[in-house]
C-alpha cells in the first residue's frame, strides 16, 4: 500500500490564511448610485415626466422603467411631494433624476422674488428635507421662462424638443407614433406620468427605441455625456451631438 502523501494538504492549509488576505484587498464593488460615464457613441435620448407624483398612475410607470433598466428624469409639484413622499423616496432609490415643477404648477413669469421662492425655493427646501440634497432642476409650467426666470432659478431651466402634448387627445397610438417618429440623437421628451395612456404609451416608445438602438439616460447624463456644463439660470432644449 502506498504512503498516503500529506504534503498537499499542508500547502492548501498553509495557502487559506493568504487567500483570505488576498480576498479582503479585492476593491469593493462601485456604489449602486454613482453616475455612470455613458459613451457619447451611443444614441441618447432623456424621458422626462411633469406634474407628478400621482398615487394613482406613477407606481406603474416606475414599476414599467425598472423592468427595462431605465433612468428617467421626474418634474414635480411640490404639493404633491407633501401628499405621495414615498413615491419621491422611491424614485430617489430607483436612480432617476428629480426636478421642480413649481409648488402648484404656476407659471413663473412676472413673479416677484417672494412668490416666486414661494413656488420654487419652498419645493426645493420639500425635496431636500425628503432626499438629503439639494440639487435639483428647474422645469417651469407651460415652459415661459423670462430674465426674472432666469435670475431666480437657482438650477439650470430644462425645457424639451419633443412634445407629444400627452394631455391633450390622450391615445396611446398617436403619442407612441409622435415620439418615435420625431426624436433624433440627444433629444429631451416631455410626457406627463398622471394620465394612464402616458404611462401606456412611455413603455411603449422606451420598447421601441430600445429597438432603434438608443439608450435612455436622465438629463444629467445626457449633458455630462457631450461634455456640456449645465448652468444655473440658462435654458436648455435638447444636446445633439457635435458635428
Ligand atoms: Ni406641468
Amino acid at each position: 500500500m502506498a504512503r498516503r502523501n500529506w504534503s498537499w494538504f499542508w500547502l492548501i492549509l498553509a495557502l487559506c490564511p493568504l487567500m483570505l488576505l488576498l480576498r479582503s484587498h479585492l476593491p469593493a464593488a462601485a456604489p449602486a448610485d454613482a453616475v455612470q460615464p455613458i459613451a457619447d457613441s451611443l444614441k441618447l435620448v432623456a424621458l422626462t415626466f411633469d406634474d407628478g407624483p400621482k398615487t394613482r398612475t406613477t407606481p406603474r410607470l416606475l414599476d414599467g422603467l425598472d423592468q427595462r433598466g431605465v433612468k428617467a428624469t421626474f418634474f414635480l409639484i411640490g404639493k404633491q411631494v407633501e401628499e405621495a413622499p414615498e413615491l419621491v423616496t422611491r424614485m430617489a432609490q430607483s436612480g432617476h433624476q428629480l426636478g421642480i415643477h413649481t409648488y402648484d404648477h404656476v407659471a413663473l413669469t412676472g413673479l416677484n422674488q417672494a412668490d416666486f421662492d414661494a413656488q420654487v425655493a419652498r419645493t426645493r427646501q420639500t425635496l431636500a428635507a425628503l432626499l438629503g440634497y439639494d440639487d435639483f432642476l428647474l422645469r417651469p409650467p407651460y415652459g415661459t421662462v423670462d430674465d426674472g426666470v432666469k435670475r431666480n432659478a437657482g438650477s439650470p431651466i430644462i425645457l424639451w424638443s419633443v412634445d407629444p402634448e400627452d394631455w391633450h387627445e390622450r391615445s396611446v397610438q398617436r403619442e407612441v407614433a409622435h415620439i418615435v417618429s420625431k426624436v433624433t440623437d440627444g433629444d429631451i421628451i416631455l410626457m406627463h406620468d398622471i394620465f394612464p395612456e402616458s404611462v401606456d404609451a412611455a413603455l411603449q416608445v422606451i420598447d421601441q427605441l430600445h429597438q432603434a438602438g438608443y439608450t435612455f439616460v436622465t438629463v444629467e447624463e445626457l449633458f455630462a455625456a457631450r461634455g456640456v456644463t449645465l448652468e444655473p439660470g440658462q435654458v436648455y432644449r435638447n444636446c445633439p451631438p457635435e458635428e
